[in-house]
């Protein structure tokens, strides 16, 4: 009996596959002067108490998760008056040696662009302006050799093209439709150059016959983790730093080979962001 059991689960015919990470770098700015001021997506609510303190505790535990794996911080010094400057990933896009600055949607954001287009340049990143409106990495996730990129409440379609041909790279757009999934990284996880996770309601109909299409192997999450912000996350290959709360997701990555590590980002939930808003990566 004991003998089934074995053959069952024998290595050979395990076929998910082997996971590997790599090295990251990554740029992140503290929530020293984050709180919710202003209402531009459904997360946000004036009237909830924010509690600073303990969004700057709760990101550096963050920090640290990413140090303990291995992994680059470059930090950009927060601004006062910009309380949604925690959300580095907006900042832009840098790859290749190359980066698109961000330009923001709402004008209460605008001024970011010039903190990470500064931070770019003293980087040697000489950054790109795009005329329409582009929310970093917010909207454009690397996958491979391609950007998967998100448009319908942010990011302008225009953009979409600006982007791909100063970074050269092939653009896949996708459209999202529920305002609270309102940027791409809300709604889609890159967790390997080849395997992402998406909330498949997020996306309008073409869009998501395209993910099937490119993505035949992706994990699909379940609503409950999805309005939680659990794709909100940082994925280096092997390790998917996410949102604590996301245990459904984390059960599927596991599943899947990867190594969820959940993390507790819930006052930052609060401006509607959580792991990979915080989190722009800077991919070489
Ligand atoms: N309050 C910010 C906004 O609405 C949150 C940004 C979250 N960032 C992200 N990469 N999804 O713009």
């Amino acid at each position: 009996m004991t003998m089934d059991l074995a053959t069952a689960t024998s290595p050979a015919q395990d076929t998910t596959p082997a996971r590997t990470a790599r090295p990251r770098r990554y740029v992140m700015t503290c929530p020293e002067y984050f709180s919710v001021e202003y209402v531009i997506n459904p997360w946000m609510d004036t009237s909830t108490p924010v509690d600073t303190g303990r969004a700057v505790a709760q990101w550096e535990a963050l920090r640290q998760t990413y140090l303990d794996l291995g992994h680059t911080v470059d930090l950009v010094a927060p601004v006062a008056g910009l309380p949604d400057m925690v959300y580095a990933a907006n900042g832009g896009m840098v790859v290749n040696g190359k980066a698109v600055v961000a330009r923001f949607a709402y004008q209460e954001r605008a001024a970011e662009a010039v903190a990470y287009a500064a931070w770019m340049a003293d980087h040697g990143f000489a950054a790109t302006e795009t005329r329409h409106v582009n929310e970093g990495q917010g909207d454009l996730l690397l996958a491979g050799s391609m950007i998967l990129a998100g448009h319908g409440f942010r990011t302008d379609r225009r953009a979409h093209h600006e982007i791909a041909e100063h970074l050269g790279m092939p653009l896949v757009g996708l459209e999202l439709v529920d305002p609270r999934f309102y940027h791409l990284d809300t709604a889609l996880a890159v967790l390997d150059d080849t395997t992402v996770a998406y909330y498949p309601p997020a996306f309008d109909e073409h869009s998501r016959t395209t993910l099937r299409e490119l993505f035949p192997d992706a994990i699909e999450v379940a609503t409950a983790d999805a309005y939680v912000l659990g794709l909100n996350a940082v994925s280096d290959g092997l390790n998917v730093v996410l949102p604590a709360a996301a245990t459904g997701f984390a059960d599927q990555l596991r599943d899947n080979g990867f190594r969820p590590i959940g993390v507790d980002l819930s006052e930052l939930l609060k401006g509607g962001g959580s792991v990979k808003c915080c989190t722009l990566e800077v991919h070489s």
